[in-house]
């Protein structure tokens, strides 16, 4: 049993903690859906207030859902749809902070309001995306943003 208790009191610390406890987790396994459901799993369980986090894979220049926690999602987008596309097609960072204000936005979640979705890069590929979303408006601030870069980064890494 993995029994990770992450109580950090401030955002920096929170995320040094999760990019510990996720590289312990994954350690040396190659396995990319193991480290793709572990990863989606830790990251749900220690962020307060998402309720969405996973990965879509690039497949033939399409985002196909991958592993994830939250409610079940829209399968498939091109690189023109949705926040993610957005990602994926600019390799920036897409921090959302009212994701109805955003021009072709995929609801998959009526309760998401907010999000912050992150190009997984190796080797000048875009392997996916991390997609982690919120029910609060502007939950994702640049601490967050800053955190979860070198976890999307290591993410890129062993995927
Ligand atoms: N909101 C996303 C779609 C994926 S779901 O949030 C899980 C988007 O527009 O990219």
């Amino acid at each position: 049993m993995y029994d990770f208790k992450i109580e950090a009191a401030d955002k920096p610390t929170l995320y040094r903690d999760l990019a510990q406890a996720l590289e312990a987790l994954i350690g040396d396994e190659t396995d990319a859906i193991a480290n793709m459901a572990n990863a989606s799993g830790l990251i749900y369980e220690t962020l307060p207030d998402v309720n969405w986090v996973g990965f879509y894979r690039n497949v033939g220049d399409e985002l196909v859902l991958g592993p994830f926690q939250g409610r079940p999602a829209c399968i498939r987008m091109t690189f023109d749809q949705g926040v993610c596309g957005a990602a994926a097609r600019t390799r920036q960072v897409q921090r959302v902070e009212d994701v109805h204000a955003f021009a072709g936005h995929i609801a998959c979640d009526s309760a998401s309001n907010s999000e912050i979705v992150f190009p997984l890069i190796r080797d000048g590929e875009v392997l996916g995306v991390l997609d982690i979303d919120s029910p609060s408006h502007a939950r994702f601030d640049e601490e967050d943003e800053a955190g979860l870069r070198p976890i999307a980064e290591f993410l890129a890494r062993v995927l």
